[in-house]
């Protein structure tokens, strides 16, 4: 399920320094699977040529409609009818202000106007002009008209001074779009199901300064946060420690320590529909958590720590449980199948991913993991070695497929 496959976006570009940022999403829409169309102003075409749109998309890009030499089709309202999702990218100032007075004085302003599809606007401007009262009025006009508006970042602007203004990166772009887009699609295979994911790998302090933790990256939990929330789920995700951007659209509750975790995960359970634990947490804590640095001592002796062992949260969990599904994962260096299979029953899961983290690109904080998803009575599935990503959808759909769920009401 992917919300940009075959998609018809329509992206307008108009005369801002951050115009060449479009070139970046446009690639980015393409690579999920979108055909874009390019309308620009006049003013755009001052700052990035026609030819490089059209190149980069392998589509006519829509300048001026009074010289066409296709007389079969009107051009402003051929690409509006053509549009499934509309994008001012970057919008000035004036193309805002246009907008929200309804003209159609060009060919951008009127395909816009005779688009009936979804349309984003994507403010870039110095930050007086955004802070404008006309502009403010404009953009609030645009709202009530039902267009959606990402507020701009705050951060340096072309002009050599920080403010509000600043067009976000192509990426955050992206993800915002993919985000509404979701919010938009009324049936997605998890639609109206909340999903509960952990993250990351906690940390065990020992005292202000040091703590116990582990090589978890975090990356294969977001992905399947991100994935989740593609799919159309209400996804919240308890994160230990990772360097990781939040995923669009999913709410992220930042935790430290196995306990924490352990708490979050509990408060959380009962409301969800589906829980996956990919967290990395720590096994055991230290028995006491020095309130001062610890120092080394006089005579070089060495140090012991002493550990004790952290509450069992899945095991804690089986018998909570009631209609959840819950999806474990098991990163196993030795005797993967058989410690892995021990974990499934023990911990009476409905599902578990076993990865074997000594073998290369599996596990830990690569990019790709391929792995062995075991359920009770069931044969084993290995996984080809693909992206986390990927990974991620993968245990999805097997989850979909399992549970029998069908889409249910927002
Ligand atoms: C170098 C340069 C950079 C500009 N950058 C922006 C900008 O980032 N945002 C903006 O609203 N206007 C910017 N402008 C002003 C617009 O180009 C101007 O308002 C123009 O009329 C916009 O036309 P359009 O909205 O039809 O493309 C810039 C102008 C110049 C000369």
């Amino acid at each position: 399920m992917e919300i940009w496959k075959d998609c018809h976006v329509t992206v307008v570009v108009s005369g801002g320094i951050a115009s060449y940022k479009a070139l970046v999403l446009i690639r980015q829409l393409m690579k999920r699977g979108a055909t874009v169309r390019v309308a620009l102003t006049a003013h755009a075409a001052e700052f990035i040529t026609p030819l490089t749109f059209q190149t980069l998309t392998r589509q006519p890009v829509v300048l001026n409609e009074f010289t066409t030499s296709d007389p079969s089709h009107v051009v402003h309202v051929a690409l509006a009818d053509w549009t499934d999702v509309m994008v001012l990218v970057p919008a000035t100032a004036n193309l805002i202000a246009r907008v929200a007075n309804g003209l159609a004085d060009d060919a951008a302003t009127s395909t816009i106007l005779a688009t009936t599809a979804p349309k984003y606007v994507v403010p870039a401007m110095n930050s007086h002009m955004y802070a404008n009262p006309a502009t403010q009025r404009n953009l609030r006009q645009l709202v009530a008209d039902g267009l959606t508006v990402l507020t701009p970042a705050d951060g340096m602007l072309a002009e050599g001074y920080a403010g509000r203004g600043r067009m976000p990166e192509p990426e955050a772009i992206l993800a915002w779009l993919t985000d509404q887009q979701i919010q938009r699609t009324p049936s997605l295979p998890l639609t109206g199901r909340r999903v509960l994911v952990t993250a990351g790998g906690t940390r065990e302090a020992l005292d202000p300064v040091r703590y116990i933790t582990n090589r978890s990256s975090g990356k294969m939990g977001y992905a399947v946060a991100a994935a989740a929330r593609t799919m159309g789920a209400q996804v919240t995700l308890i994160s230990a420690a990772t360097h990781l951007r939040a995923p669009a659209g999913v709410q992220v509750l930042p935790v430290a320590s196995a306990a924490e975790l352990r708490d979050a995960v509990v408060t959380h359970f009962e409301a969800c529909d589906l829980l996956v634990m990919a967290a990395a947490v720590s096994d055991y804590r230290p028995v006491q958590t020095n309130q001062q640095k610890i120092k080394k001592p006089q005579d070089h002796a060495d140090l012991t720590l002493q550990l004790t062992e952290t509450t069992d949260i899945l095991k804690e969990l089986a018998t909570r449980k009631t209609h959840q599904y819950v999806v474990g994962f098991a990163a196993e260096t030795q005797n993967l199948l058989a410690n892995a299979q021990h974990k499934l029953t023990s911990k009476r899961l409905d599902l578990l991913v076993a990865n074997d983290v000594s073998q290369p690109g599996v596990g830990f904080n690569g990019d790709t993991n391929q792995v062995t998803l075991l359920r009770p009575d069931q044969a084993p599935l290995t996984t080809a070695l693909m992206s986390k990503r990927a990974v991620a959808n993968q245990i999805l759909t097997t989850v979909v497929a399992e549970t029998g769920w069908q889409p249910q009401p927002k």
